[in-house]
Parts: C-alpha cells; sequence; structure tokens
C-alpha cells in the first residue's frame, strides 16, 4: 500500500494508516459528542467514513466554550470532479450547517501544476473553475463558503506562506514528503500555500479560531507540519476528520480519475453511467445457480459500497440487501440496476445545479 498526498496506490489498510501516522480513531464516545451538538449521527460518521482524527475532540471542548471553528478543505483541480470527491464535501456542508461555520475551501492549481511534468498552468487553472462548480451544486451556504483559487489569490496568501515556510526547514519537509534532489522548488514550496487556509480566518477577521479539516487521510503529511508551526505563530493547530476513499469500480484502489472506466463524473451522461456500473467489479458468483446456492460477497463489491458511501440512506434497508446477497437472494444484475437508477437521479439534478453554479460562481469567491 502507498497512501501520499499524491499518489494512493494498493489495498488501503485504515488502522494501519492511524498507527503509522499517529492519528487517532474516532470512539463511540467522539461521535456521540458530535451528535450532542447536532442532534443526530451523519451517514458517514454512522458508517465510519469518517475514521480517524487528530484534535476533534479539542476543537468540541472549545466550542462548548464558545469559542468556534473554521472548517477548510480543498480539492487539487487535476481533471474533471468525481464522485468519490464529493464524500467528504458532502460531509463538510452538514458540518457547515450544523455548526453555523465558515468554510474555506482551497483550489490548488498551483500544486496540480508544479507536482505534474506534463500539466499546463492554463490547464489546472481552468479546472479549478470547472471544478468549483461541482462544489456549489451541493448547496453550501454563500455567506459562509470563501473559495479560494491559489494563483489568482495568491497575493491574499502570500504572507502568511512566507511566515510558514520560514519555520519550516528542508529537512523536515523531505522527511515528511520524500522530497529528492530532483523535486522541483515549486513543489518543495507548495505545503506552506497549502498550510495558509488553515490561519487565513485571523487575517480577515481578527478572530483567532481552529480549523477543522474534513479531507481523505492522504493529506495528512500536509497538517503534520502545519501543527508543528502553529503555536510559533500564535494560531491554533489545525484540527481533521479522515475519511476513506471511495473505492473506483474495478477491482480494488481508489476512484480515481485516471482511470476513467472506474470512475464517475460528475457530468456523465446516463448512458455512460449504465456502461460503467454494468461493467463494475462485484463479489459475485461465476453462474446464477452457484449464487443462488452459495451467496455472494459484498465485502469485495464496489456496487455494493457506492450504496454503503452515499446510495442508501437508510440502515435497514443497507442492511438487508446485504443480507439478500451473502445468501443469494438478490443478484448482482438487480443491484447494479438500482445503483445505476440512483446515480442518474442524483447526476442529473447534480448537473442542474451545476449550470446553475456558472452564474453565482462568483459570489463564492474569497475576494468578493
Ligand atoms: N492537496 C489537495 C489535493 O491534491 C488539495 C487541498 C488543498 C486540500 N487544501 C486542502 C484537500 C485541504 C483537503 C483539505 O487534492
Amino acid at each position: 500500500m502507498v497512501v501520499t498526498p499524491w499518489e494512493v496506490r494498493g489495498k488501503v489498510d485504515y488502522e494501519r494508516l492511524i498507527r503509522e501516522f499517529g492519528t487517532q480513531p474516532i470512539s463511540e464516545e467522539l461521535i456521540r459528542r458530535m451528535s450532542d451538538n447536532t442532534g443526530e449521527v451523519h451517514l458517514q460518521l454512522r458508517r465510519r467514513l469518517f475514521f480517524s482524527h487528530r484534535d476533534l475532540d479539542t476543537v468540541l471542548d472549545l466550542y462548548e466554550k464558545g469559542i468556534k471553528f473554521v472548517l477548510y478543505t480543498g480539492r487539487g483541480p487535476s481533471g474533471p470532479v468525481h464522485i468519490g470527491h464529493l464524500v467528504p464535501w458532502i460531509f463538510t456542508k452538514y458540518l457547515q450547517e450544523k455548526f453555523g461555520t465558515r468554510l474555506y475551501f482551497q483550489m490548488t492549481d498551483d500544486e496540480k501544476f508544479v507536482v505534474d511534468d506534463q500539466a499546463k498552468l492554463a490547464d489546472t487553472t481552468k479546472m479549478a473553475y470547472d471544478n468549483a462548480l461541482d462544489l456549489i451544486a451541493l448547496g453550501f451556504k454563500l455567506e459562509d463558503t470563501f473559495i479560494i483559487y491559489d494563483v489568482e489569490d495568491i497575493d491574499l496568501l502570500y504572507d502568511i506562506a512566507l511566515e510558514v515556510a520560514k519555520r519550516i526547514t528542508l529537512s523536515t519537509a523531505r522527511a515528511t514528503f520524500g522530497f529528492q534532489d530532483s523535486t522541483n522548488l515549486g513543489w518543495v514550496f507548495y505545503p506552506a500555500v497549502q498550510a495558509v487556509p488553515c490561519f487565513i480566518h485571523m487575517k480577515l477577521t481578527g478572530e483567532n479560531v481552529p480549523a477543522l479539516i474534513p479531507a481523505a487521510i492522504d493529506q495528512d503529511p500536509y497538517w503534520r507540519i502545519t501543527r508543528d508551526i502553529a503555536p510559533k505563530l500564535g494560531y491554533f493547530k489545525p484540527a481533521q476528520i479522515h475519511n476513506r476513499f471511495l473505492p473506483g469500480l474495478g477491482i480494488g484502489g481508489k476512484m480515481s480519475a485516471s482511470e476513467p472506466d472506474t470512475a464517475i463524473f460528475t457530468t456523465d451522461d446516463p448512458e455512460t453511467v449504465k456502461r460503467k456500473v454494468w461493467n463494475a467489479f462485484t463479489g459475485g458468483r461465476g453462474t446464477v445457480a452457484e449464487q443462488r446456492k452459495l451467496g455472494a460477497t459484498p465485502d469485495i463489491c464496489s456496487v455494493y459500497q457506492y450504496f454503503l458511501y452515499l446510495f442508501e440512506e437508510n440502515d435497514k434497508k443497507l442492511e438487508e440487501r446485504e443480507r439478500q446477497c451473502r445468501t443469494g437472494g438478490v443478484f448482482c444484475g438487480d443491484c447494479k440496476k438500482d445503483l445505476t437508477e440512483r446515480i442518474v437521479k442524483f447526476l442529473s439534478d447534480h448537473q442542474k445545479k451545476r449550470e446553475k453554479a456558472r452564474s453565482t460562481i462568483g459570489k463564492y469567491h474569497i475576494k468578493r
């Protein structure tokens, strides 16, 4: 297994990541504390799609004492958005609503340019604005949502980026990110830019509050170095809550835009969705007769994972589907058909909102 901010390969062992990265598992107790504030337990917490954290307890302590927090997450605009990207964004929106907090969302067109030899800056920048449409389509609250486009907004970020960069040595950066002698300077400096939104709220409002970052766990190295230097700059350490990756439709591995046939993009049309889901890897048996007799294996089935992550909100119905699968009462074709319908319905609604977002995108810009 390889899990770095730039590469995720192999079967991800989340327990091992908690140990190796030194994060905390999300306990029952912490989930209860969340629900004390939110009223119920979000699907992504209930099903442990968010499974690990740093300092979520501290953020809740402060919140209960009247010190708010801000949310921060982001997107590296290397290509179009697929439904795996939406998973943490949906949870972020929920937190924004329940806690009435601000969200800073960073579009890292600079990062995607420097880390890829082939990338052109004009393309990653264009993709940043395109990806923002998907974010806005999810319904984030306008007053509380501030999108940062790194290249366009660098003047706003640069002073804080310098304060951060000055306090991180090359040897720390090497140890954290595995930088080599051949790594370009843009890439080496970039982590300072990704740290900035953890702290920018103070510059904009004068309020010193912690940032809570919902993100996939591959981003953790960035926050490790940011946490080390935060107190030196007079800020709270950024807290995090980490989600699992939505698997792709193939065998193992996360959903990845570089394997377009195993990823559902937010702009896919119904025919495309149907074809991709139809070709998905499942836990089914070789023949219908065998499956009726022996049952199938939802644990390894990509189709089942989509119900779990996004497309079956009802826990009872999800359990029932799982039971039916194991006992041979439902066939892969049935699940694929149900899933296709749900994805198509979700996307047709999303695509309308995405088009509408073209006229409002400017209102979400941090420099509005
Ligand atoms: N580096 C992230 C990526 O490649 C983008 C990003 C920037 C981000 N800031 C973030 C992701 C904060 C999560 C949280 O996708």
